[in-house]
């Protein structure tokens, strides 16, 4: 009888320690250990002695074998784009996201699209029945496609032992479990112990494991987190639940750029692969609404054209409201501080509503001019001409400052019609290259704010 062990993982960086702790040691959150039992074989851990014999030896890095193996395509090109090209044979894959979000619809597409290929869909979450029904729901069924509802990982490669498949698809990693650890399905030594066995499986076999992970707002339960740096790609998918735009981002890339991004929309038939993000993200409305602006983004290697809509209102009770959608709050606190500091706008006073058309989650500060326009327009409750769009970050003295890939974002703004951008005076950008298009260079928001709005 192996002895029963207790052991303290933290939940967020899945660092083990003897004793509790109230501040994990390795990645200094506070509050995240929490106490879980470890059985372990006995001899798991192999001693290693030096002078064990091993016919691996030193390479010169010139001589080594280039890895020339060619991708598997995926059907989609998002799905292609986000895995830098396709998927690697033999990388391990974790596609992590909130529940509801539409990871098992994105997987069961792939897998019912990839009809060149042997496929095996294990679920741990839903019935047979289950999956046949929303497969059916997104279009053909491919008979190439097995599936399994298994949870136990050695029973699991018992049956792919059997049908040898040529993609693997877990759904999901946090209710699997291994016999060789005795902590319940979803614990940090679970899900740690089961996504190495894929992993040495992936290795050793050269057949590519794609997992799901769950995980939640705020990170409460034994999430993904942990194994990013046990996967060769970190996929999330992410989006508002409510609306129907969804983002495939790649967070890490063993075999390409991490910068990629893929756009879907959640329809009733599956998910569509949005192709012209800037025509759905904007709105063309007949009227004129104050506080609503285009900006240029840059998310991942595309440029595209995003609605900024943002309400200033008199703070009815007590402490004035800040709230953002999709937009970073903390940068928004900052903004405001800068207008009220350095521009002399009274925004404390007021609540700030800030969203982001079609729920989509914004990170470049290539967005600030918009956001920052989009207050001041609703804060004067004059709205913005048509055709008028933005590019360019705000420092904290209130600066506009340049922005990486101006180019492409001019480019993007050009193709859609727009009239006028306003982009920093410090780019290096020449307005006369431009002939669709009037390129205005500014220098502070107070002299963006007098031109837009007298
Ligand atoms: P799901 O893939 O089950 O999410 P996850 O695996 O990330 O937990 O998808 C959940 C949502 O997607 C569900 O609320 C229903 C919706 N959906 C559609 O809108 N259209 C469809 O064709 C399908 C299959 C699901
Ligand atoms: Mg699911």
């Amino acid at each position: 009888m192996a002895k029963t062990k207790k052991a303290f993982f933290c939940k967020s960086c899945g660092n083990e320690t003897p004793k509790w702790l109230g501040q994990c040691p390795s990645c200094q959150e506070w509050n995240t250990l929490i106490e879980e039992i470890v059985v372990r074989e006995k001899d798991k851990r192999q001693r290693t002695s030096f002078l064990e014999n091993t016919n691996k030896v030193p390479v010169p890095i010139n001589e080594v074998n280039s890895l020339d193996v060619p991708r598997m395509k995926m059907p989609g090109k998002e799905f292609n784009r986000v895995l830098g090209g396709g998927l690697v044979p033999g990388s391990l894959v974790l596609l992590g996201g909130e529940p509801g979000i539409g990871k098992s619809t994105l997987l069961l597409q792939v897998a019912m699209k990839l009809t060149n290929r042997k496929i095996l869909y294990v679920s741990g979450e839903e019935s047979l029945q289950q999956i046949k029904l929303r497969g059916e729901r997104l279009g053909k069924l491919n008979e190439k496609c097995l599936l399994l509802t298994e949870t136990s990982t050695q029973k699991i490669f018992s049956q792919i032992e059997n049908v040898k498949p040529e993609v693997i698809i877990i759904d999901s990693i946090q209710t699997l479990f291994s016999a060789h650890i005795d902590s319940a399905p979803g614990s940090i030594s679970q899900i740690r112990e089961c996504a190495g066995e894929m992993l040495r499986y992936a290795k050793e076999t050269n057949v590519p494991v794609i997992l799901v992970g769950h995980i939640t707002k705020d990170g409460n339960i034994a999430g993904p987190k942990i194994l990013e740096h046990m996967v060769d790609t970190v996929i999330y998918f992410e989006g508002d639940r409510n609306h129907t735009y969804r983002l495939l981002r790649a967070i890490k890339n063993r075999f390409g750029s991490t910068n990629e991004l893929g756009i879907f929309e959640m329809t009733g038939a599956g998910l569509k692969e949005v192709t012209d993000p800037s025509k759905v993200l904007t709105s063309n409305y007949e009227e004129d609404f104050s506080g609503v602006v285009p900006g240029c983004v840059i998310e991942g290697l595309r440029p595209m054209m995003i609605e900024v809509q943002s309400l200033v209102s008199p703070a009815v009770y007590g402490n004035p409201q800040r709230s953002a959608t999709g937009f970073d709050l903390r940068r928004l606190n900052m903004l405001l501080a800068v207008l009220e500091k350095r521009c002399g706008f009274k925004l404390g006073i007021k609540d700030v509503f800030l969203n982001m058309a079609g729920g989509i989650k914004v990170e470049d500060p290539g967005l600030d001019l918009a956001v920052v326009i989009a207050i001041l327009s609703s804060y004067t409750d004059i709205a913005l001409e048509k055709g008028i769009c933005f590019a360019a970050e705000i420092g904290l003295s209130g600066e506009v400052r340049p922005v990486t890939k101006l180019d492409q974002r001019l480019a993007e703004a050009e193709k859609l019609g727009y009239k006028k951008i306003f982009i920093s005076k410090y780019s290096s950008i020449k307005p006369q290259d431009y002939k669709n298009i009037e390129v205005i260079k500014e220098g502070k928001i107070e002299d963006v704010f007098r031109l837009l709005f007298g």
